[in-house]
């Protein structure tokens, strides 16, 4: 099951609209128990929390929108105090609403100048919007590799992917946890190339207090449905930039400057229609004013697993930096060793873990050799512009052998998992311990 697919079933399965927090006791026995899988007592004895939570605050802002009968944001006013609000809970001095994290990117790389002949660097653990943005200006995406241990670009092998035509950076605070901030920064310092953040799973998540977002040129962020704001789609670029805030809104209002509808141009020579909705900006109003709460308590639950699972020989929760004051823990991604469970697959393992009652998935697949992403070589505009030898050495560039290890270990839990209880985590560990200890008739099972 993918990520999208889980949260439409945990959404459903959840059925009540407000979270629910089982309290019920560990009913499989202890951690020697029959597995599930093999016909013992599920180590989940709980309901887990449905997504999104609604109560009358979402009614109320919708139904305002709906019928102050202006639901675009060129002559509405909620994307304005949407804006108003992330600004003070993110404390960036300018944000800009957008239709999606893909339009936020876009929207980024658009104001940079992004263009045919630039490379911009991104990592392979990602989701692919990181690389189509790239691709839909014609620029050559350039993977660097992955730290196994915290599943984040490699900051300290970007240096070695800078040439001439590095035009951005663009690591991805994967799972909301931040990539190595200061690091990333350094080396773009020192060779004078601009940061954009790829923030879009990590709302609220922090790097020595201040938020993600904030350090870079400017950063993205996704309300996509599965994210930790969600407005069903939608998008926000922070930036403390005053001249990019405004090139990023004339770029996201095709190439049109100004608050309100107006047929004089701004900035550059490109445009297109990124305008986020009123409806999207007052659904997102009712859902800040829990975020922080939820937040707090994904923290919390996150930290307990991490303590738990440390103790468990062959799983590696991801680890974070030592910046990171705060994960928005949008994943819950640990490393699964089948060595440590007498060598039963990963599959049979997620298997086993589904029959406990724990939803988990593999997660990202190898990017960088994906048809979709290597057939980029074979594409008539690539070859029109860069060349066969280019595209063939842009092929060989490519690498990630560690991103390659971290593939075929990585496990993924999902943020409404860590609204939980604390009983929760506990049963998430015990069903893996129990697997652990039955590793061997599940395998032959
Ligand atoms: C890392 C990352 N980048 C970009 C996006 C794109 O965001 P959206 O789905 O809102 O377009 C996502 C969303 O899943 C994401 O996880």
């Amino acid at each position: 099951m993918n990520r999208r697919n889980f949260i439409t079933a945990a959404s459903v399965a959840g059925a009540g609209l407000v979270i629910g927090v089982p309290t019920v006791a560990c009913s499989s026995g202890g951690q020697l128990a029959k597995p599930a899988i093999l016909g013992g007592t599920k180590a989940f004895t709980g309901t887990w929390p449905g997504w999104p939570v609604i109560d009358q605050v979402d009614e109320t802002e919708l139904v305002n929108v709906l019928k102050s009968k202006s639901w675009c944001r060129l002559g509405g006013k909620t994307a304005t105090r949407f804006e108003e609000e992330f600004k003070k809970l993110t404390g960036a001095t300018n944000a800009l609403g957008v239709s999606s994290g893909t339009s936020a990117l876009y929207t980024m790389l658009g104001a940079v100048g992004t263009g045919p002949g630039d490379e911009v660097i991104i990592p392979p653990y990602t989701f692919v919007a990181t690389y189509n943005v790239v691709v839909l200006n014609y620029a050559l995406p350039i993977f660097v590799d992955s730290d196994i241990e915290t599943f984040q670009m490699d900051a300290n092998k970007i240096e070695a992917a800078i040439t001439g035509q590095t035009k951005v950076i663009m690591p991805v605070h994967i799972g909301g946890s931040p990539f190595d901030i200061d690091k990333v920064l350094e080396v773009a310092g020192k060779h004078k190339i601009p940061v954009l953040e790829d923030a879009c799973q990590a709302h609220l998540a922090e790097w020595k207090g201040k938020m993600v977002g904030n350090w870079g040129l400017a950063g993205g962020f996704s309300f996509q449905a599965s994210k930790n704001l969600n407005s069903g789609e939608g998008g926000v670029i922070l930036t403390n930039d005053e001249q990019f805030a405004k090139n990023c809104y004339i770029f996201h209002n095709q190439g049109q400057g100004g608050k309100a509808t107006s047929f004089s141009t701004g900035f550059g020579t490109r445009g297109t229609n990124m305008r986020i909705t009123e409806f999207q900006a007052g659904v997102l109003l009712a859902q800040m004013t829990r975020v922080v709460e939820q937040t707090k308590r994904r923290t919390e639950n996150a930290n307990y697993l991490t303590k738990l699972l440390n103790d468990i020989p062959g799983i590696m929760p991801a680890k974070l930096y030592k910046g990171v004051t705060r994960s928005a823990y949008h994943l819950y991604m640990f490393r699964y060793d089948k060595t440590k469970f007498a060598g039963l697959d990963l599959s049979k393992f997620l298997e086993a873990m589904h029959a406990e009652g724990i939803p988990c998935s593999l997660g990202y697949g190898k990017m960088n050799k994906d048809a979709y992403v290597t057939d980029l070589a074979k594409n008539p505009h690539y070859l029109k512009i860069y060349g066969e030898k280019t595209m063939k050495e842009w092929l060989e560039r490519n690498q990630c052998p560690e991103n390659d290890k971290l593939v075929d270990q990585a496990v993924w839990m999902y943020q409404t998992m860590l609204l939980g209880s604390k009983t929760d985590m506990e049963q998430i560990a015990e069903a893996i311990r129990k697997i652990q200890k039955n590793a061997t008739a599940i395998s032959k099972a």
